[in-house]
């Protein structure tokens, strides 16, 4: 007789479920909770966005149809594209599983640069193919001549996380430029761009252009970070109409729900509630980066909405000490973890027990 587990699919079988930012969270008794674990956007959704989807609610027993279309064609305008060149999911997680079973056949490879957004590892696996791996000499930004090397006939996907998840680095805008039109015609570039509204150098380029190209790009974005609606479930891809229309007969038009379609088409209006959002990042970002670096971190140059640095202590006794201060980063390696960018109180929080953290850790090596 075979086991349960034994039904399932070979190939899902080693699966286990995947912690959304990492450990879960616990009260500690008499601290407040600061949850900087998972880039949660802390200031919530937009006013506007928070009307419409109350609004929405007494419409739930309608299917949600109807809201894409609307979505869709917000989008349109919002990304200087066709409808025909977009399709919205129950969150751009969703568009990832969707652009796997999509175009990943057995045997194909899925290219990525280490360390990269988790979500990316488990994809290949998943469909029979086989995930490659590069990695940048200094640990942390995208190597495109090692990717472009790493390319063969059996390539599939590449995937680029534009800014990365969770380095917070950014791509040289003329590299990528590059990188994309040396790409063979069998391979399909992501460019996941959920964090691309934080970036602060002016005037730097989405990967929609490539899009206008007729390239084999599939942007993807989502309203979970700046837009504040990580729980709402709404994300969305950007690709040339051929790609569109593959995505099309696979994506579950179902998988997102009216109410945050409707929040989501809301929040794009909300341009000043995405400015405030935008601004508390980028003034925290700047100065927590400072207060650390006077701490003796290493931080990496961030053009997100988290800091990923090397304490230069045990990362897992440090976070340890985080926790039982009530303030919960996510884990990465010995030597890196992250802390996603909060409201001020909530940094302060933050760096009070990181110096805590540090004083206790160095009192041990002593
Ligand atoms: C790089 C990147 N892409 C995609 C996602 C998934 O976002 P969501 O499914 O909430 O739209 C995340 C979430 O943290 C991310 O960091």
């Amino acid at each position: 007789m075979p086991t349960v587990k034994e039904l399932m699919r070979k190939d899902l079988q080693e699966f286990s479920a995947y912690a959304a930012g990492g450990m879960q969270v616990k009260p500690v008794p008499g601290k407040e909770i600061v949850k900087l674990n998972a880039n949660e956007m802390q200031m919530g959704p937009s006013p506007r966005a928070m009307k419409a989807m109350a609004d929405e609610l007494q419409r739930g027993h309608l299917y949600p149809m109807e809201m894409v279309g609307k979505l869709k064609k917000k989008l349109a305008e919002y990304t200087g594209k066709e409808t025909d060149h977009i399709t919205v999911f129950g969150g751009s997680g969703a568009g990832i599983q969707c652009i796997a079973e999509t175009f990943i056949d057995r045997d194909d490879e899925v290219l990525i640069c280490s360390p990269t957004y988790m979500a990316y590892y488990r994809l290949a696996s998943r469909f029979g193919g086989k995930l490659v791996e590069v990695e940048a000499d200094d640990g942390v930004s995208t190597d495109l001549d090692k990717l472009s090397a790493a390319i063969t006939d059996r390539t599939k996907l590449v995937v680029i996380c534009n800014p990365n998840n969770p380095t917070g680095t950014i791509l040289c805008p003329h590299k990528l430029d590059e990188f994309i039109s040396r790409l063979p015609e069998h391979v399909i570039c992501i460019v996941d761009e959920a964090y691309i509204d934080w970036v602060s150098i002016p005037d730097y380029p989405s990967a929609l252009k490539y899009v206008e190209e007729g390239k084999n790009v599939i942007v993807l974005r989502t309203f979970s970070k700046i837009y504040g609606m990580a729980g709402c479930r709404v994300g969305y891809a950007v690709a040339n109409k051929e790609l569109t229309e593959c995505l099309g007969s696979i994506a579950n038009t179902f998988s997102s729900n009216r109410i945050g379609l409707a929040g989501a088409a809301a929040a794009l209006e909300d341009e000043a509630f995405k400015e405030a959002a935008y601004q508390n990042n980028t003034q925290q970002r700047e100065y927590l980066t400072k207060e650390m670096e006077a701490m003796g971190i290493t931080v990496v140059p961030s053009q997100t909405s988290f800091l990923y640095f090397a304490p230069h202590c045990d990362t897992k006794k440090c976070m340890e000490i985080l926790e039982s201060e009530g303030v919960y980063i996510r884990y990465f390696s010995e030597e890196y973890i992250r802390v996603s960018i909060g409201m001020p109180h909530q940094n302060q929080l933050f760096l009070a027990a990181l110096k805590k953290a540090l004083q206790q850790l160095k009192k041990e090596c002593a």
